[in-house]
């Protein structure tokens, strides 16, 4: 993907999360079931920190919250500002709950994400879709993975969107936004979201993408299993530990 597409892909994405944040959030107010398994490993911990990037309006924070009996030290960087607002008032419900949430751009190596701490459990749901090209979602893996403390877990979904004759079926010619198909790379998406036809750029990383993807990011994978959606296909999680 070259710079202008690239930029007319996260300006496409960026206009969409901004637009229709709300209603997007109504759809977001329920954990997924993945999640689960990963906060299994940290049962019977006194506490936990998280990394949550592209963390959309936290509900990440509110699931770890009910699963574990941990006090949660959660920090969440979204691009959307009003995410990130319905984040702030949503968390600040929860008593066991120490949180920073802030408005950044994750692909951008200058953001203060990539800066100072790590924490037990850094989580990318959702947002790998969103990174146009191999390169930079490879690179976003690796910054993210040297955010991980030792012995700590980087956990990631990769939405198996390509999967899905429905989802197929909404997607649009690049033409329409001013691309062309060539200017894409394979399993580049234009993709029609609710009833208002709202356009997002996804991507959908196949099983052997996302293993390679993986492979190169220097941390050992651990675990890696479907979830989510209907039928429990939906999201393919690859869960990585940091050595002690
Ligand atoms: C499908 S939502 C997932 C939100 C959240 N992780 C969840 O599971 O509910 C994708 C999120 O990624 C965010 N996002 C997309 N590209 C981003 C970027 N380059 N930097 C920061 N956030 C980004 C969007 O604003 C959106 O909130």
């Amino acid at each position: 993907v070259n710079p202008s597409t690239h930029k007319k892909l996260l300006d496409l994405n960026r206009r969409f999360y901004s637009q229709y944040a709300a209603e997007f959030s109504g759809t977001r107010q329920q954990s997924w079931q993945g999640w689960r398994r990963i906060l299994d490993r940290f049962e019977g911990r006194p506490g936990i920190s998280i990394l949550d990037l592209g963390c959309g309006n936290g509900r990440f924070a509110a699931a770890s919250d009910r699963q574990l009996t941990a006090a949660v030290d959660y920090v969440g960087v979204d691009a959307s500002a009003e995410l990130i607002e319905e984040a702030s008032w949503r968390l600040e419900d929860l008593d066991s709950v120490t949180f920073d949430v802030a408005v950044a751009d994750v692909l951008s190596p200058r953001a203060p994400v990539w800066s100072g701490r790590q924490f037990d459990l850094v989580v990318l749901f959702g947002l790998l879709h969103h990174v146009p090209g191999a390169k930079r979602r490879a690179q976003l893996l690796s910054r993210a993975a040297k955010r991980v403390a030792p012995g700590g877990l980087m956990a990631v979904s990769f939405w198996q969107l390509g999967e899905s004759e429905r989802l197929m079926s909404r997607t649009i010619d690049p033409k329409e936004i001013g691309l062309t198909k060539k200017s894409l790379e394979e399993g580049d998406h234009l993709l029609k979201w609710g009833e208002r036809e709202a356009v997002r750029y996804c991507h959908h990383s196949t099983p052997e993408e996302a293993a390679d993807l993986v492979d190169a990011v220097g941390l050992p994978g651990i675990e890696t299993y479907r979830a989510d959606g209907k039928d429990g296909q939906m999201n393919l999680y690859w869960l990585l530990q940091a050595p002690d």
